[in-house]
């Protein structure tokens, strides 16, 4: 098994992810939410690009889904739901379906679809998806959302330690920049020591979200690995 990492949904390329399993990162936060809804009963959720797909969705269909998502990592108005996991509740989502719009999130998961398998990854759930990973024993790419089009440091430490959840499990070869990532993460381990740096995560932190930080960087308190398959994530 091969694992690269793409650092951003804008490089995204066909030929590098095309008949590859890949793993999408938004650890801050959509893919978290996604894992989190899942594991509280969440139907399926349905990335979309923008506010309005979303709502057309909503508008065009007998089923009662719900709207999450963000802009400026802040709740879409009309949107039942913000961007934020710790919304996502059994109390809230169970047997629900979301439509989900966010900035670089959804547009990642979108822009793998070549891919042969799209897997739903975070920090939460990361040893489930190294098991998973094994158990395909495919080449991987690690899509990194990152940020705006730009390389994010809390998405590449994640990937860093999916990583060496599977180097625990079995040898791989690694291009340089997954190298480079699971050196990073062995160099920070707690996370909290490097991820601080991170652009996105002092945007969060500025918007007092510090309870949504903390909880996306709990590695491996959920076991499940959501899969976007034909348009839903489920
Ligand atoms: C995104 O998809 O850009 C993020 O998940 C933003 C956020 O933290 O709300």
């Amino acid at each position: 098994m091969k694992i690269d990492i793409i650092i951003s949904a804008d490089d995204i390329k066909k030929e590098k992810i095309e008949n590859k399993t890949v793993v999408v990162i938004d650890m801050l936060r959509a893919t978290s939410v996604i894992v989190t809804a899942m594991n509280n009963g969440c139907k399926g959720v349905i990335p979309v690009l923008t506010v309005n797909d979303a709502s057309s969705i909503v508008r065009n269909s007998k089923e009662d889904f719900m709207l999450g998502g963000e802009r400026n990592a802040l709740k879409i108005e009309g949107f039942h739901y913000s961007n934020s996991p710790l919304e996502y509740t059994r109390e809230t989502i169970n047997g629900k379906t979301l439509v989900m719009t966010t900035t670089n999130g959804t547009k990642a998961i979108k822009g793998c679809t070549c891919a042969s398998s799209i897997l739903i990854g975070a920090m939460i759930n990361a040893k489930a998806i190294a098991n998973r990973l094994v158990g395909l024993n495919k080449d991987v790419v690690i899509v990194n959302a990152g940020t705006n089009g730009e390389f994010s440091i809390d998405d590449f430490l994640c990937s860093g330690y999916i990583i060496d959840c599977i180097l625990n499990l079995q040898k791989i070869e690694m291009s340089d920049i997954a190298t480079t990532s699971h050196y990073i993460y062995k160099n920070n381990e707690d996370i909290h020591s490097f991820i601080k740096y991170a652009n996105h995560y002092r945007t969060i932190t500025k918007l007092g979200l510090t309870a949504d930080l903390e909880y996306c960087c709990r590695k491996d308190i959920i076991d499940i690995v959501p899969e976007y398959l034909d348009g839903i994530i489920i």
